[in-house]
């Protein structure tokens, strides 16, 4: 007898890019009677702005950063289904796990659903998502689930001109021709195209029921790029950004008036430092390759797997 295969989309989104990432990727699976899929939305009990006004998006910064998970609005799945797979597609915010899913992984009903479970993240993103991968790393090993694939949707402009776009896309709601000459921002819609082939190397894992090849065979078909402009660009950042938002915190809680100076502050000095270190870091990156080739492309490699550094 066939056994039903159940898989379980477990996903944030705001303006629809991380669903339209997980549709593309199951599309092979999707409508085929051999699985059923359960789309889960996961959805903040107060409801987060869209477009974001400057001052909001600024403010989620520190809790964010920090891993402070939310109350949730309840789950329509039963937490004690058992499913054959896991897919989370989610956001990095700040260089780490946005805070709807942190919140929802940090929840009792994921410690049910997760729990011994293959796991396949999809990050769709601007550009930089290592951070956020490096913790939900640590989040699924915390679950006793298995990171069994990633795969990473980016937009494809430099990043001085996403930087600008994203900017367009998340406080005012623009997501094309911003200005009459910037690029559209967002997932490229040749990766959308592209990745219903993930999704027939996803059915064969499944169906196999062996996941071990899999991360390998993702990185094959380009899906997890890692830059190294980027890769050290987001190593400062992510050395920075917990100091910052501790400095943020101190001041008040979120939305508070006491911090509001601090918050502020952050939102001019984060664009510019970008502005200023993107090109710098952007030689150095090509410089790198020639100095300490080995050491880059370890790093490289490392992040385009599974495992977590034991520090
Ligand atoms: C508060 C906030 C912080 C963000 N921080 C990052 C980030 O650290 N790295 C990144 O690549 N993109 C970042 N982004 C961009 C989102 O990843 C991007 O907007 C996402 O693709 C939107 O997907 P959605 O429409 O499914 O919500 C951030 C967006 C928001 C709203």
């Amino acid at each position: 007898m066939l056994h039903l295969k159940k898989i379980l989309v477990i996903y944030y989104t705001q303006t629809g890019q991380a669903k339209k990432a997980v549709d593309s990727v199951l599309k092979p699976l999707e409508n085929n009677p051999e699985y059923s899929i359960h789309y889960e939305l996961i959805k903040p009990k107060s409801a987060l702005p869209y477009p974001w006004k400057y001052s909001e998006f600024f403010d989620v910064f520190p809790e964010n950063v920090h891993g402070i998970p939310f109350e949730l609005e309840p789950l329509t799945v039963d937490s004690d289904t058992n499913f054959d797979l896991v897919i989370i597609g989610y956001q990095p915010w700040f260089l780490s796990i946005c805070r709807p899913i942190n919140s929802f992984l940090l929840s009792t009903a994921a410690a049910k659903l997760l729990n011994g479970k293959p796991v396949i993240t999809i990050i769709n993103c601007r550009n930089m998502w290592l951070g956020a991968q490096e913790k939900m790393k640590e989040r699924l090993m915390d679950l006793k689930a298995k990171l069994a694939g990633n795969i990473v949707f980016a937009d494809r402009s430099s990043n001085l001109t996403s930087l600008v776009t994203v900017l367009a896309f998340e406080l005012k709601g623009i997501k094309q021709n911003y200005m009459g000459m910037f690029p559209r921002y967002g997932v490229a819609d040749s990766d959308l195209d592209a990745a219903p082939r993930l999704g027939k190397l996803i059915e064969t894992a499944l169906n196999q029921n062996n996941f071990d090849k899999l991360q390998e065979l993702i990185v094959a078909n380009d899906f997890v790029t890692v830059k190294p402009n980027l890769l050290l660009m987001e190593g400062r950042g992510r050395a920075l950004f917990p100091l910052y938002a501790n400095y943020v915190s101190k001041k008040g809680t979120a939305k508070s008036e006491e911090r509001k100076g601090r918050v502020k502050t952050f939102g001019i000095v984060l664009p510019t430092a970008i502005l200023i270190l993107s090109p710098i870091i952007t030689i150095v990156s090509r410089l790198a390759p020639l100095i300490a080739y080995g050491k880059m492309k370890k790093q490289i490699q490392y992040y385009q797997q599974n495992e977590l550094k034991q520090n």
